[in-house]
């Protein structure tokens, strides 16, 4: 479940369970012992998103948060690129079913694979901020307190 730099991943063996996603009580535990109140679903799709080419673009800029990133596969699937300690990109795929959490600062990217299709859940702890903050963003404060958590388990 804890892959590299503070990501976690979950899968249906962890309990959850992408079929039943809008009456699910292990979804329902999680959000409430992390507090995402806030959720919406969004679709990434040539068909169901608009602006695709342009949005597609943009999630694959390497960008970071200043809150934690945190996405459930309800269909479909695809890759998140993130940097390890070493400022090396790691492939991380998710598919239905998986909940992904990248913590804030974390330089990371994400694109479709050859599906072309993923239907998520996104949450969030309180009101949410999606701003993108595309690298170099290392004078934010949330980079350096994501810097000294690393060099702190290094
Ligand atoms: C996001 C993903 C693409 O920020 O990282 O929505
Ligand atoms: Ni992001």
């Amino acid at each position: 479940m804890q892959l590299l730099g503070g990501i976690t991943r979950r899968g249906g063996n962890g309990g959850l369970d992408a079929d039943k996603y809008e009456n699910d009580p292990e979804l329902e535990k999680i959000r409430k012992e992390r507090h995402y109140s806030w959720m919406d679903i969004v679709t990434i799709s040539r068909e169901k998103l608009p602006d695709y080419e342009e949005k597609i673009k943009m999630f694959y800029t390497e960008h970071l948060h200043l809150d934690e990133e945190i996405r459930y596969v309800l269909d479909g699937s695809g890759y998140f690129d993130v940097r390890d300690a070493e400022d090396r990109w790691i492939r991380i795929a998710v598919e239905k079913g998986d909940m992904i959490t990248l913590p804030a600062g974390i330089y990371h990217r994400f694109t479709l694979d050859e599906q072309n299709y993923v239907k998520a859940m996104r949450l969030f702890v309180g009101e949410p901020v999606w701003t993108a903050h595309n690298r170099p963003a290392d004078h934010l404060e949330a980079r350096g307190r994501y810097m000294a958590f690393l060099a702190q388990r290094a």
